[in-house]
């Protein structure tokens, strides 16, 4: 697969680093706004600086390419869209989905018609961590799962785009917590309760801080707390995550999975999950290079990857709800949503 990769500099690196090991991928070009970015990354990766243009179409006058891989911030996605539909390329995009929930409807409708294969970069579905939890849950030893409890907590110091955001710890990191939700139960949550807020020493405009409470069907329970703003103690990028189920618990804390189950009727025993063994492999444990695969499925063979846009407007809404509960007071019904 041909490939244009828009943004080499931040996150790029990651998609640089994790796409180049596999010959299935050829880049045939870059896009970089930032000259200097151009310069600084045709240096470290050994790019043809001939091959980083200042935007897609002025790379499109000069190489050829089956799919654009975006990884800019979601105040472009829709201009790359309409690129990608004039030059019936398809479309692998970083999240956020949109800024606003027009924004993502008017992207779906812009897929619909068009036909293009537009997919959202949800990584965590494909970490091996998420893959292993997820195989463990649908494999029913633990039996039905009451209640998930997840906690999230950084610190971090932002300039761009995230520092425009009126909830950067919501539409940036929140959406994937969410998405993993819709990834390991399947539908999305009937109810959607929140509260975030400006802790006094947070320095950007937007809020950093939250709770949620998300009620699913089959009364799972989800208590969400998350800020980006911690003093102390933090946790990984996934967050720490617990699921109180029928026969057991299990865990992820610092990336660690561990399963906790009852045996017979004299109490616990404790079990450490054999990853290796249960996990599905997706492409040598590699979230990045499985989209891009997924992706070339989906333009060669026909194949629906999991995170099309159309799916993904799915995930934004659980966001876009928690705003308007955080922002009313009330919580969100699924009836709101039109689901
Ligand atoms: N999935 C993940 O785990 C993950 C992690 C980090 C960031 N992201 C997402 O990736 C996207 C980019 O975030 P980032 O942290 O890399 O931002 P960044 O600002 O650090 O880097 C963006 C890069 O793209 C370039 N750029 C900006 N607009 C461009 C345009 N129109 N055309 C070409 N190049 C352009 C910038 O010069 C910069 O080099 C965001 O949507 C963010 O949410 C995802």
């Amino acid at each position: 697969m041909r490939v244009i990769q828009m943004g080499i500099g931040g996150m790029g690196n990651a998609w640089l680093e994790r796409l180049m090991p596999f010959d299935f991928v050829t880049f045939a070009g870059f896009v970089e706004v930032d000259a200097a970015v151009a310069q600084a990354q045709a240096k470290k990766y050994l790019l043809d600086e001939r091959l980083i243009f200042p935007t897609l179409e002025a790379a499109l006058v000069t190489v050829e390419a089956d799919a654009v891989i975006a990884v800019i911030p979601p105040q472009y996605r829709i201009e790359t869209l309409q690129t990608c539909i004039d030059h019936k390329l398809g479309l692998l995009a970083e999240k956020p989905l949109a800024e606003n929930m027009a924004d993502a409807q008017r992207q779906v409708d812009m897929a619909n018609q068009s036909g293009l294969l537009y997919m959202i970069a949800q990584n965590y579905r494909y970490k091996p961590e998420f893959q292993t939890i997820k195989a463990i849950l649908d494999s029913g030893e633990l039996g039905s799962i009451d209640a998930i409890t997840i906690s999230h907590y950084r610190g971090v110091k932002f300039t761009g785009f995230r520092a425009e955001m009126p909830y950067p710890l919501l539409n940036d990191m929140t959406v994937h917590h969410f998405d993993l939700l819709r990834f390991l139960l399947g539908p999305e949550p009937d109810t959607i309760y929140g509260q975030s807020w400006s802790t006094s020493w947070n320095e950007l405009k937007g809020k950093m801080s939250a709770f949620a409470i998300l009620n699913f069907p089959q009364d799972i329970r989800v208590s969400y707390s998350a800020s980006w703003v911690s003093n102390g103690h933090v946790s990984s990028f996934n967050g720490d995550w617990r699921f109180d189920c029928e026969k057991g618990v299990l865990t992820l804390v610092n990336d660690v999975i561990t399963v906790q189950k009852r045996s017979g009727s004299d109490g616990i025993w404790f079990a450490y999950t054999d990853l290796e063994e249960r996990l599905p492999s997706p492409l040598e444990y590699n979230p990045q290079a499985y989209l891009a695969y997924e992706l070339q499925e989906g333009l060669n063979n026909g194949y629906r990857p999991a995170t099309t846009v159309q799916d993904n407007i799915k995930t934004l809404q659980m966001v876009f709800d928690l705003i308007e509960s955080c922002e009313s007071g009330h919580s969100i019904q699924s009836s709101k949503r039109g689901s």
